[in-house]
């Protein structure tokens, strides 16, 4: 039994540099794009899931021109003359770069449910996104990963250090790793956006940024305080290039 739990902390600190040493640091040296034209048209990606029905609300809510990309848009909560939903997937790439085309700015809260093997959903799905984005200007990419990988591992607190990412989700979590560098390999203007533990209470317009997080207990935050965050990132440069937590 003891050396059963020795491997096991061995294995979950193994896990968590291995975390740390593939995801990003917080600020990546990049040279942004001098140009940056307004945002008006935005693409959003898990646009039925819980915090893409908060971006497609909010989106609409500020004036932009919504388009969601969808497996199914029946799923999609809203109509309104300025959302449009698109039936694709992100694994296809013809149905990504339809939806990319003519964009603006593409803003991806991307996740499944799929955790117990390994998997590329992520990665795969944010290859084809950087990809269409890089072919056809597309330059400003939002997209929400998770406390947890590269400067912050350790950061969702010894409930996930020591249970969840270990025993539940390392392959996802590795997924996510492949995901950000993607993302800082790409020539686009991005911010990766890190939240703590998702709830779905209200919003309350307040949070905090940045090395957020301990190694102890888990930070939460509402998925609505995240999406507002993400569309704040459309018009705001100064996180461009950066893995920002958030937490409230
Ligand atoms: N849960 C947490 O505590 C937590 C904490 C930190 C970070 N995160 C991360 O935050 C992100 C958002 O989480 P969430 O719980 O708000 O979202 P979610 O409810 O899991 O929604 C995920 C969205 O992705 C879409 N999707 C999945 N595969 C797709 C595909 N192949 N093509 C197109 N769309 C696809 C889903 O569409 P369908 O409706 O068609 O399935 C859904 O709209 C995830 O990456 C998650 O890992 C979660």
């Amino acid at each position: 039994m003891a050396w059963f739990l020795v491997l096991y902390l061995i294995y979950c600190t193994a896990l968590t540099l291995a975390l740390r040493k593939n995801g990003l640091n917080s600020r990546m040296p990049k040279q942004l794009n001098q140009l940056r034209p307004p945002v008006t048209r935005v693409l959003i990606i898990g646009a039925t899931g819980g915090t893409g029905r908060h971006l497609v609300t909010q989106a609409l809510d500020r004036g932009y021109e919504v388009t969601a990309l969808v497996r199914d848009p029946a799923r999609l909560a809203v109509e309104h003359p300025r959302l449009h939903g698109l039936k694709g997937d992100v694994l296809d790439y013809a149905s990504v770069e339809q939806s990319v085309r003519g964009q603006d700015a593409v803003v991806s809260a991307l996740g499944h449910k799929r955790f117990l093997g390994p998997s590329n959903i992520l990665s795969e799905g944010t290859r084809n996104l950087v990809k269409a984005m890089e072919a056809h200007g597309v330059r400003r990419f939002i997209c929400e990963t998770s406390l947890g990988i590269g400067s912050s591992a350790g950061r969702m607190g010894l409930q996930y250090t020591l249970f969840v990412l270990p025993v539940i989700l390392p392959f996802y979590f590795f997924d996510k790793t492949r995901q950000e560098r993607l993302i800082a390999a790409s020539r686009l203007d991005w911010v990766v956006v890190r939240p703590g533990a998702l709830t779905d209470a209200k919003g309350r317009g307040v949070w905090r940024t940045g090395d957020v997080g301990n190694f102890v207990t888990t930070v939460k935050i509402a998925r609505e305080d995240v999406a507002h965050f993400m569309i704040d990132q459309l018009t705001e440069d100064s996180n461009l290039g950066a893995a920002v937590g958030i937490c409230s």
